[in-house]
This record gives C-alpha cells, sequence and structure tokens, in this order.
C-alpha cells in the first residue's frame, strides 16, 4: 500500500494519447528525432535503460529516415514504477517497491470484469488497407538488435486470438517477425493462451484467424504479458478502469479491436503453413532462441491511425525496458496464488529485475507455523504465474524487503542453511530463451528459504540483528533534519 509518506497521486488518461500527454507532463517522455529503424533505435533504449534503476524515460523515436514525419515508434512505456502506476490507475508513489504489487494485487481481486464495448467507428478507421495496398512496412518497422535476422513489427503487442469452443478472446504478447509487406511471424510458445487456441484449430485443420496490435493502450500491453487466468484481457482493463473499451469490429476477422488504436493488422494463419523464424534478441538476455520452422500470418488488411505510434519493447539483456512490467505483472499474480492456496501472512512478493521476470522470486512472510515458509516457496514456484521458466524461488522472514535485493542477499547469506534449506523442482516448464533448457523444453529450478530456522525464532534463540530502532531513527530525523531531509 502507498504508504503515509508517499503522497497518493493517482492520475487516469484515455488511450495511448493521453498516456502519452500524461507521461510528459511527469517529465518522463524523450522524444528523439532521427534515429534509424535499423538497430538505432532499439539501442538507443537498451544504453538509456540498462543502468537506469527504474527511471528511464518513455522514448518517442520520429523522423525515421525513409519514413514520412509523424509515423513514430514508442520503445520503454512500462520502465517506471511511476508510469506501471499510472498505466494500472494506482497511486503514482511507492516508498517500498513490493508495495506497488500489494495495490495491484488488491486491486485486481476487488475489481469486476467489464466486457468490451461496441462502437461503429472509431479513429483506427482512419485508414483502412486491403488488398495489393497492403504493406506492413509502410511503418518504420525497426530492426531492434545487431544480430536479429529481421524488422519485427510486433513486440510490445496484443495478438488476439479466439477459442473456437468457448469463444472468447485472449490478448497475448508474442514475438512477430516481418517476412515480407504482406506475411508476418507469430511465435506463440507453449503453453501459453494464444497457442492453445492456434493448437485447437490446427487439430481440426481449420485456419485461425488473428489480429496484431501494434500500438494501443500501456494497460493492454502489460495485461497481454502478464500471466493470468482465461478471462478476456478486454474485460480485465474494462474492470480495472471501471469503464468498458470501446471497440470496433475487424473487418477481416469480426474480432474486436480498440477504436482507438494506434495499428492493427488482421489475418490469418494456415495449417501446414510455415517459415524458418528467427533469430531475435531475447529476454533472459541472449540470442538463445534457434531459427525453427513456425507457422506465420497472412496479412489480409491494416487499419491505423493518422501519424501512427508503432509500440515496441524488444527486450534485452537485463535490466531491460521490461524488467519491472514482467516483475510487477507476475508478482501480483504469485500473490494471488498465495493468497487463493490459503497462505497466510505474505508481506510482499517481487521479481527481482535482473533476473528476469520470474527467474528469481522473493516472498516476504510472517512466519507463523512450522513449514510455512516451505509451503509459501513450492505454491510460488508451481502457480500459473510463477510456474513458466521460473529459476529462484527465495522465502525470506517479514523483517526483509523482498523487493531490496541487499536485504534478501543477506537473509540468504546468514539464515540459509544449503543442507537443509534447499528443495529442488525437476521437469518443471521451461523456455528455449533459457540457454539452459533440458532436452524437451523442461528446466530444474531451486527453492531456497532463507527465513530464521522456525524453531530458533520460537525459542528466541537467533541472535538480535544489529540495526538502528526505529525509535532512535525518528528522533534522529527530528533532531537533524538537514542530514536525513
Ligand atoms: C515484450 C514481451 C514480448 C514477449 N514475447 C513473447 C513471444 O514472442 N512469445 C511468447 O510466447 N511469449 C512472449 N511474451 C510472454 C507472454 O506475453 C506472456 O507469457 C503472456 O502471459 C502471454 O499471454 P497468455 O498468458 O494470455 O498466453 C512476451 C512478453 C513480453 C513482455
Amino acid at each position: 500500500m502507498a504508504s503515509a509518506g508517499a503522497a497518493a497521486r493517482r492520475q487516469t488518461y484515455k488511450g495511448l494519447r493521453g498516456w502519452l500527454d500524461t507521461v510528459e507532463k511527469l517529465g518522463e517522455l524523450e522524444r528523439v528525432s532521427g534515429a534509424h529503424w535499423d538497430v538505432e533505435m532499439g539501442a538507443i533504449t537498451h544504453m538509456l535503460t540498462e543502468k537506469s534503476r527504474g527511471q528511464a524515460p518513455a522514448i518517442l523515436f520520429d523522423d525515421a529516415p525513409g519514413y514520412p514525419r509523424g509515423f513514430r515508434t514508442l520503445y520503454g512505456q512500462l520502465s517506471s514504477i511511476k508510469r506501471i502506476a499510472l498505466t494500472l490507475g494506482l497511486p503514482l508513489d511507492y516508498d517500498r517497491k513490493v508495495d506497488i504489487v500489494r495495490r495491484y494485487h488488491a486491486r485486481m481481486q476487488e475489481m469486476k470484469t467489464l466486457p468490451p464495448r461496441y462502437v461503429n467507428d472509431g479513429p483506427v478507421f482512419e485508414n483502412v488497407i486491403d488488398g495489393d495496398a497492403i504493406d506492413v512496412l509502410k511503418f518504420p518497422v525497426p530492426r531492434h538488435h545487431e544480430a536479429d535476422k529481421a524488422r519485427f513489427i510486433g513486440t510490445a503487442c496484443c495478438v488476439i486470438t479466439k477459442d473456437p469452443d468457448l469463444g472468447w478472446y485472449n490478448l497475448g504478447a508474442y514475438r512477430s517477425q516481418v517476412y515480407d509487406g504482406k506475411t508476418v511471424g507469430c511465435q506463440i510458445t507453449e503453453g501459453k493462451h494464444g497457442r492453445i487456441h492456434r493448437d485447437k484449430y490446427f487439430a481440426r485443420g481449420e485456419p485461425m484467424k488473428v489480429v496484431i496490435l501494434c500500438g494501443q493502450d500501456p494497460l493492454l500491453f502489460m495485461l497481454s504479458s502478464s500471466p493470468l487466468p482465461e478471462v478476456s484481457e478486454y474485460d480485465i482493463a474494462g474492470g480495472l478502469r471501471g469503464e468498458p473499451l470501446d471497440v470496433v469490429r475487424g473487418p477481416f476477422t469480426g474480432f474486436p479491436i480498440p477504436a482507438d488504436c494506434e495499428i492493427a493488422i488482421e489475418g490469418e494463419t494456415v495449417p501446414g503453413q510455415a517459415r524458418p523464424e528467427g533469430p531475435f534478441g531475447e529476454w533472459m538476455g541472449y540470442y538463445s532462441d534457434d531459427t525453427q520452422e513456425r507457422p506465420y500470418v497472412n496479412v489480409k488488411t491494416i487499419l491505423h491511425r493518422n501519424d501512427p505510434i508503432l509500440t515496441c519493447a524488444p527486450q534485452h539483456k537485463p535490466v531491460d525496458e521490461t524488467g519491472l512490467l514482467k516483475g510487477i505483472a507476475g508478482a501480483a499474480q504469485i500473490w494471488r496464488a498465495l493468497d487463493a492456496c490459503g497462505i497466510p501472512d505474505v508481506l510482499g512478493v517481487w521479481n527481482h529485475e535482473a533476473g528476469p521476470a520470474t527467474r528469481f522470486t522473493a516472498i516476504q512472510i510472517r512466519q507463523r507455523y512450522p513449514g510455512h515458509a516451505r509451503q509459501a516457496l513450492h505454491v510460488a514456484c508451481a502457480c500459473q504465474g510463477g510456474a513458466y521458466a521460473g529459476k529462484w524461488t527465495v522465502v525470506v522472514d517479514d523483517d526483509i524487503d523482498a523487493g531490496d535485493l541487499d536485504a534478501v542477499l543477506w537473509a540468504m547469506c546468514t539464515r540459509f542453511d544449503p543442507n537443509v534449506d534447499v528443495d529442488l523442482v525437476q521437469k518443471a516448464w521451461a523456455s528455449k530463451r533459457d540457454p539452459l533448457y533440458l532436452p524437451g523444453n523442461f528446466n530444474n529450478r531451486i527453492l531456497v528459504d532463507a527465513c530464521i530456522p522456525y524453531d530458533m525464532k520460537l525459542k528466541g534463540t537467533f541472535p538480535p540483528v544489529v540495526d538502528v530502532s526505529a525509535n532512535l531513527r525518528s528522533r534522529l530525523r527530528t533532531k537533524f533534519p538537514k542530514l536525513f531531509h
């Protein structure tokens, strides 16, 4: 929860353009003119983000060589806690990083989902392109990393698919390579909702229709890249906003498309049609993804606003522009699972940015009974929000801030016995982006109990911590205000 010390500033915005206006007023928007789509945009974002410790700006690129002014790209949307809070409609300032996860988790629990509202028109219809005129390279689609072999239009994107059995629409951020103006890729990992949908269509020998949004409200991107249950991200976005999203029907797919989105690509993917996809610099920080034959999308329609903004999030060696976004989204889901399993006294969950995503998760609990810590570890590692590609899960006591890596490391170095405080989980859900994934695409992972052994805690035999007490801290702050402003 936002502390008393932090002002509970909350702000709302409308659509990506309203979001950009607000971010500019907050002083968190960098405008860059003249960067080339060929690796310069991606590299600038990498360099501005890598050592920024959550303070990197959002970067709006314009005047890309060979493209009309106004055809922009936007990188680093969610690389500061303030911008994530703005996007989620939460107070903007926090003393501890885990407090935004607590707020987000609480908001997700209390809100009621709201399905989108269909409207007949919207700015996305300002340009409707089909037939021979289709060309996705009319936008300054970047080649993001120096060893990428192609330009990727879908990175900070939302791929919309429809469950053929249940009829619900999923939005997932799945990367999209450009093969030519009319053909793009769509790399969906096993187990992701879009992949389950596609597998169902293909098993019946049917093509799958798809919409790829490549410029939209950052809230939709955040939800698309979050490990959420089988509920449409549209309905969750409406619930978080407190009002339904306005959508139009795509001319080819009939799918709901945000009326104010920047770029929407409609198409279909056909069983048996596949092309080599990749390589692409990936989220674990390596070019670890082998080039493979993967299904692709035949583009049928392009819809876009005038002066469109192509949103991008290519990811790099951590800490990158998606470290906070993935960490916070996953941590809120882990917290939800811990609550749902009845684990008491969870005080914090944080996925450390350098992990990245859920590779290093810290859970902070107030120990209540023997085995409490181990129980929290196993749930956090196995629940849907934490299961994909995890590596380290660590549990710490209530006096250790889960979001403070120094504190977590201190607990691991002083409250942990390698002989008894480790559990290993084998053959878990892995990612091929992991350079050490096992044959069959499994991975092994480690659970670390860095809590004070419960019997020592009960008996009071664990040594006291060398610290400055809360009373003395507060007295000194009052006495020497200039030292501690
Ligand atoms: C910038 C970014 C790019 C991503 N690219 C991919 C991708 O290419 N393929 C994939 O399967 N998951 C990718 N992910 C992860 C998924 O978006 C994430 O697992 C999400 O939960 C998927 O949605 P789903 O749970 O509805 O399937 C990406 C995440 C981010 C933040």
